[in-house]
């Protein structure tokens, strides 16, 4: 028999002072949940962030495991991924679920992303919430790139050489770049090792400390919400936001369904659709990697495509790689190159709809065209949304800051 629950209590309140008397959990605790205040009217588009840290921990949880097993050398890695896949115990579920995760991690974190268009998330006095989210953002792009070259496949090895040689068109310093990249003169056993080390410690870690900043500077300035009003602006005797509930136990309840949703969802793709039609592990993948053979089409995993549709839509090389380190870049400069005096799309004019809406659909037709064959005419609309993805942010720039707006209220609605 246990002692009684009251006696258990005294216990863990003990164990929970004496801890507190050394390190400030319980401060912790009141400072970032229980009297930490967020806007009462977050909506769907605020469950991505709190996903998108379950993704992180699921796929650094699932790559210890992969880890174990992995042999990161160009002789026995494809094999041991097979190996993984039909001998480990429960290999399959633990390798599923890494690849699933990844495609999963960029869909939440494109809505993510494409929430701060909607509200103005990532103006003042967000914008450095928002550099440290692009920061993660290309963490997060190389650290999908070096996976995908892990298992050595037709595919990883190809892609990583169209990749790399990207880096060839830079005027001078291209090759011995390249070369430096590899490790080698072509792309071998010294690369995958690196982009091993890279994709298992050095990346990961930097993730972390990113998501930690981008975390913190979120409770520096307190998170915005679908009205783009900010909430501190209006606060009762107490000093509490009137607008604001203490996040936990309202928020704590709420991405707790999320992510019970989510996981359904995830095990629903992972046991019946785990490959997405190729769209999540490519058919050419499944073939070990062969330096001799060519696949007939490459092309990179879909949350890379809409910057590959723009590097393919410039016929030169290096001002297809400059356009399209841009198309990244310009999404740094968001929080200046909106101008309007509110933040969210619901006091914006016709104008702001337009806008976000053309933009959305230049990045899906991209995405599109960025995976299909690039048959002539398909090369002449990738230009056609490549202009329109750029032209996105000049409009933005010059339509924002005289463009209609409604008048805000002085409270969160809903
Ligand atoms: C590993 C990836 C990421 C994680 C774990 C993460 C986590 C979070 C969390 C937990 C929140 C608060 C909840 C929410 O608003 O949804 C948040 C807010 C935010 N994140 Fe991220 N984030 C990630 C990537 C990004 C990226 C790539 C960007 C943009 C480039 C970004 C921009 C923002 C902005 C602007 C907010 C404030 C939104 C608001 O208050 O309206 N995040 N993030």
């Amino acid at each position: 028999m246990g002692k009684p629950a009251s006696t258990l209590a005294k216990h863990a309140d003990a164990l929970l002072n004496w801890v507190d008397e050394r390190l400030p959990v319980l401060e912790f605790w009141d400072a970032h949940l229980a009297k930490y205040y967020a806007p009462k009217n977050f909506n769907f588009w605020y469950y991505m962030g709190s996903l998108a840290l379950l993704v992180l921990v699921i796929q650094i949880v699932t790559g210890i495991f992969l880890t174990m097993h992995y042999k990161p050398s160009a002789a026995e890695a494809f094999a041991s991924v097979e190996y993984i896949m039909r001998d480990v115990p429960w290999g399959w579920l633990i390798r599923y679920m890494h690849s699933t995760g990844a495609s999963f991690f960029f869909i939440l974190v494109y809505l993510h992303m494409f929430r701060s268009l909607l509200y103005g998330s990532h103006r003042k006095p967000r914008e450095l919430l928002w550099i440290f989210g692009m920061l993660i953002y290309l963490l997060l792009m190389a650290e999908a790139f070096f996976g995908y070259v892990l298992p050595w496949g037709q595919m990883s090895y190809w892609g990583a050489q169209v990749i790399i040689n990207l880096f060839g068109a830079i005027p001078k310093i291209g090759e011995p770049l390249t070369e430096w990249i590899r490790g080698d003169y072509f792309i071998s056993d010294a690369t995958l090792n690196r982009f091993f080390a890279l994709h298992v410690v050095a990346v990961p870690i930097a993730l972390l400390g990113l998501v930690v900043l981008h975390i913190a500077a979120l409770h520096q300035t307190g998170s915005n919400n679908p009205d783009g009003i900010e909430i501190k602006q209006n606060k009762d005797e107490q000093g509490v936001p009137r607008d604001g509930i203490p996040f936990h136990p309202y928020y704590t309840v709420k991405d707790i369904f999320g992510a019970a949703m989510f996981l359904l969802l995830f095990a629903f793709v992972i046991f019946f659709w785990p490959d997405a039609g190729g769209l999540f592990l490519e058919h050419d993948n499944f073939a070990p990697a062969d330096p001799l053979v060519t696949p007939e089409h490459i092309k990179p995993v879909w949350y890379f495509t809409p910057f590959y549709a723009i590097l393919k839509a410039v016929p030169d090389k290096l001002m297809g790689v400059i356009l399209m380190g841009c198309s990244v870049v310009v999404l740094f400069f968001l929080p200046w190159l909106d101008r309007s005096p509110v933040k969210s799309i619901r006091y914006k004019g016709a104008w702001y709809k337009i806008l976000v809406f053309a933009f959305a659909i230049a990045f899906i037709r991209l995405g599109m065209l960025g995976m299909a064959e690039g048959t002539p005419a398909q090369t002449w609309e990738m230009r056609v949304w490549t202009f329109v993805y750029f032209a996105f942010f000049v409009l933005l720039f010059f339509l924002s800051k005289g463009g209609k707006t409604k008048p805000v209220p002085d409270r969160v609605r809903h």
